[in-house]
């Protein structure tokens, strides 16, 4: 008589197994993704599975009510304290007894795909680096005298196929308690990245892992608190980097390493310092402990990169701009400052691509995939400095872009971040020349009821906006200039010195105004950014982008229709040119989420090639000729459509 039929949907994998046989050893044995935590204890209920009922023409047999062992007493007991769902059988507990048809749901899938509800990224894949497993371990023998450590490492090898696993001192520190605790019994966290043991908890541990991603820019730092199972977001949450003031852009904190001794490590100390507080803050908030955390991803650029390692980034403010390292690093996370976390956590930085493109910029490609595109796309990633990458499938080149801070509302007269009370989109209606704006904060236009908000400055978006439509009025001409009252029409244009301002707002003697010095700050970013991009064409020997996706905080706020007519970047069909959001953010959490993620982003990083602005004639030259607005002589055809 041939053994039984046995069928796991949705990966349609198949093969015989002799009756008796439990479904999880038949899963394993043909590789079907299914979780387990306990190693088939019938404890921890991640193995369940969904037994068909019926005929199955499509697989070939007809599955009849007996294909199943019936509940066992660890399944009664199992399903009397939790309760199974309707149908549901514990993989590790029911065996084969006839032809099967078996359903593996998502949620007892290790490696399953979650789709972003923003369809601009890739989706996720869960194929976390760091997992459980339950353990039971010898207790010690006078006779066979072995420490607790190569008992544990004993059970891991018997248990879970796992050898040579690396216990840190701080486990080492805290193993010899939990063991006793848990009566011999412990679950592990592994990160089966680098074969550590990040964590140990006493007996089973019901709760999942947490990771955290974060996403350290210059300016604000990011971090999403992810369980580790389900890739599930348990908070987000930001701080501005402290950084800060030491110096408001990467150039000048480079400066104050140089000037300063011991300047390069109290730039370390303060965001070390910073990253460990907002761990506390998001694991306060998802109503959990810090010390809960076990694996982060940082991704950075690359003088962020080198201050959070504790490396002078002095070398990274001269050329040929060389980085310490720029390989994906694996380290203890209380090495990077997040000593709250668990006590053996492990931090993974992703690659720099070189120079001044960084990991942000490695991880941004990752999450958007443009390598696996047919269509040439241009990613920009706006912030203090722009990293730019362009390509498709056929390969990729990449530039960052010094475009300083003036997108972040610094060096404009009115200027602030983006946070409540700032003006974050304008219109100017070309007829009469009035503004009417928004203000972060308030969803009413500035001329519509319910406008009740108090105006604070304006932010990178509104400047943005603020100078585009004042081109498109007619109120600034193509060199940048404001025009005066009289050739303007409007008494909104007001003589300062020998230049002219635009004022956008007054109440009383507060005034918020364009000045002639905001739109000359405006036009030396958008020009860098601009000329960043066009260098790449030129490289890459393309005149026309398929797509174009803005990436960063900030590009997820800008308009493509008034970016493009500011010039700040090159013609595209308007209805191509999208936001991908924190794109950096995504990418930590795919590689926080996703092993094969960080295989991917060293692969590609490897594969990009980079290109030196600061070097490059052609950049001073797209550089001059893009000062004018939108450009001297490039042609917007889909700005005019
Ligand atoms: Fe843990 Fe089945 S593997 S309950």
């Amino acid at each position: 008589m041939t053994d039984p039929l046995v069928v796991f949907t949705p990966s349609g994998k198949r093969g015989r197994f002799p009756v008796g046989t439990p479904v999880l050893t038949a899963a394993r044995q043909l590789g079907v993704d299914l979780d387990s935590v306990c190693g088939g204890r019938g404890i921890c209920s991640k193995c369940q599975v969904q037994p068909g009922q019926g005929e199955f023409p499509k697989f070939g047999i007809t599955v009849t009510g007996d294909a199943l062992s019936a509940f066992n007493s660890v399944e009664a007991r199992y399903d009397e304290k939790r309760g199974l769902k309707p149908g549901r059988r514990l993989g590790c507990q029911a065996t084969i007894q006839g032809d099967v048809l078996i359903d593996v749901p998502a949620e007892s899938q290790l490696h399953r795909q979650v789709i972003r509800k923003d369809a601009s990224s890739a989706p996720m894949r869960m194929d976390p680096a760091t997992r459980l497993h339950f353990v039971t371990v010898e207790q010690p023998d006078m006779d066979a005298p072995t420490g607790d450590a190569e008992r544990l490492r004993t059970a891991l090898r018997d248990q879970w196929d796992l050898d040579g696993v690396t216990i840190p001192l701080p486990v080492l520190q805290e193993l010899q308690t939990v063991l006793r605790k848990g009566d011999w019994q412990a679950t592990v966290a592994v990160n089966h990245d680098e074969g550590i043991l990040a964590a140990i908890w006493p007996g089973l541990r019901e709760a999942p892992a947490l990771g955290l991603a974060i996403d350290l820019g210059s300016t604000t730092i990011a971090a999403h608190l992810c369980d580790l199972a389900t890739g599930e977001v348990r908070a987000s949450g930001g701080a501005m980097n402290p950084q800060i003031r030491f110096g408001e852009d990467l150039m000048s904190r480079v400066s104050y390493a140089m000037m300063n001794p011991g300047g390069s490590d109290e730039m370390t100390a303060a965001v070390r310092l910073a990253l460990d507080e907002l761990a506390r803050t998001l694991s306060d908030e998802a109503g959990t402990d810090p010390s809960e955390i076990v694996e982060t991803v940082v991704v950075c650029n690359p003088v962020m990169h080198h201050l959070l390692l504790g490396i002078d980034p002095t070398e990274l403010g001269q050329a040929p701009f060389a980085l310490a390292t720029s390989d994906a690093l694996r380290l203890g996370a209380a090495e990077i400052g997040l000593i709250s976390a668990a006590p053996g956590a492990r931090a993974y930085l992703l690659p720099c691509i070189a120079g001044h493109v960084g990991a942000d910029a490695a991880a941004v490609t990752l999450a958007q995939a443009p390598d696996e595109a047919e269509e040439m796309t241009l990613i920009v990633d706006v912030g203090t400095n722009a990293e730019i990458v362009l390509g498709n499938r056929n390969g990729l080149l990449a530039c960052s872009s010094p475009t300083g801070p003036a997108f972040e509302g610094a060096q404009i007269s009115a200027g602030q971040r983006a946070a409540p009370g700032a003006i974050e989109r304008v219109r100017i209606d070309p007829e009469t020349k009035e503004p009417r704006f928004r203000v972060i904060g308030c969803d009413a236009w500035s001329d519509e009821p319910g406008f009740d908000v108090e105006v604070t400055g304006i932010c990178g978006s509104g400047i943005i906006e603020a100078v585009a439509e004042m081109r498109m009025a007619g109120l600034l001409d193509a060199s940048g200039l404001i025009g005066s009252a009289e050739a303007t029409g409007t008494e909104r244009c007001i003589l300062e010195g020998r230049t002219h301002s635009y004022r956008l707002w007054a109440d009383g003697d507060r005034e918020i105004r364009v000045t002639q010095g905001d739109i000359r700050a405006i036009q030396l970013a958008k020009s860098a950014l601009y000329a960043g991009a066009r260098l790449l064409m030129d490289e890459a020997g393309v005149e026309t982008l398929d797509r174009v996706t803005l990436a960063g905080a900030f590009g997820a706020h800008i308009s493509p229709l008034h970016a493009m007519v500011l010039g700040m970047i090159p013609d595209a069909p308007l209805d191509k040119v999208t936001s991908a959001g924190n794109a950096a953010g995504h990418g930590a959490r795919m590689a926080l989420c996703d092993r094969s993620a960080r295989h991917r982003v060293e692969t590609l990083v490897r594969k990009i090639r980079k290109v030196e602005t600061a070097v490059a004639p052609r950049f001073q030259e797209h550089f001059v000729a893009a000062n004018a607005i939108p450009h001297a002589s490039a042609a917007f055809p889909h700005l005019l459509a």
